[in-house]
């Protein structure tokens, strides 16, 4: 991994402490994800693995509550950008690429108001998007979106299996919705 993403990691970590109690092993599970995208895919990881270390530290400063609360969503955005921006520029990253990362991380959970296109229209939202919904279907991601959900397996499985995402933003590269579809099944075996 490029040390500026470390160092970023770094930096982000104390604020992921700070947010809901899944957030470490998220973004842990979709950084080395991302890369491998970007590899497969041609992506810019420049700009894709900024949005996916910085794109939640906004919990670390909202009122804890439900996190699928529209107006919770809107604030970790509002304050993700404040923070991220601080953070790339300590590690004097690209002035144009941060201004890109902070628009991403403005509007990653825009899906919750409706808004499909915006990432149709971009490969790395697009891309993002994949990589935060196919976390839930992992191991640690799928357990986590039980407690918040207050689902069971069953349940939580048919949650992901019959998801609006899927159709309204379909998966945006092969390699994100392959992998997606592994980690479903394997959810599915668990079931019996
Ligand atoms: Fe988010
Ligand atoms: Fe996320």
């Amino acid at each position: 991994m490029k040390q500026v993403y470390s160092k970023m990691c770094d930096l982000a970590k104390p604020y992921y402490e700070k947010g809901r109690p899944m957030d470490v092993s998220h973004i842990e599970w979709m950084m080395p994800e991302a890369l491998l995208v970007c590899q497969k895919e041609d992506l810019d990881d420049s700009l894709l693995l900024p949005l996916v270390i910085l794109h939640d530290v906004g919990y670390a400063e909202v009122p804890k509550d439900h996190p699928f609360k529209l107006d919770v969503r809107r604030a970790h955005m509002a304050a993700g950008v404040k923070i991220a921006r601080r953070i790339l520029e300590q590690l004097n990253y690209s002035k144009e690429k941060t201004e890109k990362i902070e628009y991403y991380i403005s509007v990653h959970d825009n899906w919750a108001w409706g808004d499909n296109e915006i990432y149709k229209q971009d490969i790395i939202l697009g891309t993002f998007t994949d990589l935060d919904y196919a976390w839930m279907a992992t191991p640690k991601g799928f357990l986590a979106l039980m407690k918040i959900l207050e689902k069971n397996k069953q349940e939580m499985f048919e949650f992901l299996k019959t998801n609006d995402k899927l159709v309204l933003r379909p998966f945006s590269t092969k390699t994100v919705k392959d992998l997606y579809e592994s980690y479903l099944e394997d959810r599915q075996k668990e079931l019996f």
